[in-house]
């Protein structure tokens, strides 16, 4: 899926695999770049409209910090019970409505049914998706990229593996399709019940352990509750014990290789506490390199750079 609006960054291949490593090099530029101290500015002047009718912290705040670390001013919308959809304005009029407001750039947060496709198709503003529904989330995906890449360097031939929710998960979808445009190869681990994804083409592993051997980097999915439907047969229990990340599994992951979640966990589901204090876990540096990467992706979007 590529977007008809050549400015919005709606999938991972709205960039191409060339577009995506130049990407992760001024990431790496910007990170420098602020952790010597100096300023970033070039998205001084620029209006962002931050536009999330979904629940978010890491994505929204990481867009912010992003934004206004390089000189950009964001106008969000995040609160529909204080906003006229509460009224009864659909998303679509919302959006119409900041649209009218001429930002340089919208980043939205929206349900699968909310109709993101056609308004990047209509507006003449770019946008970039920041979570759609269950479809896809590009830029989880290439901070989580870049997060590997940073610690591994070669991504061609490297083993990712997923564990959780793959039916539900946007986080999953758009990883394993940057993951395996980049030469990478990806495997996953699920209940049967959570391991379809009908526009994804990997294999499922059954045993936990093996699994667990066979990775170099762990990467734990959120169990979404809140999108199962009640009748499935799908067991927290279950789950737990065939599937938790465990201190007795953490023996079966290999020393050099890394643990990330794209957040929030479930303490006790995907992960088991002992995971926190674990020297491969990476999670924390996911959230950090989010930053860089947006920083770097609105730069491009909006055709700016230092
Ligand atoms: N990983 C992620 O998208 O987290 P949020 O839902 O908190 O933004």
């Amino acid at each position: 899926m590529t977007s008809k609006n050549k400015r919005s960054y709606l999938w991972v291949d709205d960039l191409s695999t060339d577009e995506t490593l130049a990407l992760f090099a001024r990431a790496e530029q910007i990170k420098k770049t602020l952790h010597s101290g100096q300023p970033v500015n070039t998205l001084g002047g620029k209006q962002i409209s931050v536009l999330f009718s979904e629940a978010s912290t890491r994505t929204k705040m990481s867009f912010q910090m992003a934004a206004q670390r390089l000189g950009g001013q964001c106008l969000v919308f995040d609160n529909i019970n204080t906003s006229s959809m509460i009224k009864g304005e659909t998303f679509e009029d919302t959006f119409w409505t900041l649209n009218a407001m001429r930002p340089d750039l919208f980043i939205i947060r929206c349900r699968d049914s909310e109709p993101l496709e056609k308004i990047a198709d209509q507006s003449s503003i770019p946008i970039i998706n920041a979570g759609f529904g269950s479809k896809g989330h590009p830029t989880q995906a290439l901070l989580d990229v870049f997060t590997m890449k940073n610690h591994f360097t070669e991504l061609a031939g490297l083993r990712v593996l997923y564990v959780g929710d793959i039916a539900h998960s946007r986080v999953a979808h758009s990883g394993i399709m940057l993951l395996q445009a980049l030469g990478a190869e990806v495997k996953v681990c699920a209940p049967e019940v959570l391991s379809k994804n009908a526009s994804l083409e990997v294999e499922n592993f059954s045993s936990h352990v093996e699994a667990i051997r066979w990775a170099q980097v762990y990467v734990g999915l959120r169990v979404q509750f809140e999108r199962h439907e009640s009748n499935n047969n799908f067991l927290k229990e279950q789950f737990i014990n065939d599937f938790s990340l465990s201190h007795h599994k953490l023996n079966s992951l290999a020393k050099d290789a890394v643990i990330m979640h794209p957040g929030p966990v479930n303490w006790g589901v995907e992960f088991q506490d002992c995971v926190r204090a674990d020297n491969r876990l990476q999670m924390w540096k996911q959230k950090e390199n989010g930053v860089y990467v947006r920083s770097a992706l609105m730069e491009k979007i909006l055709g700016v750079s230092q």
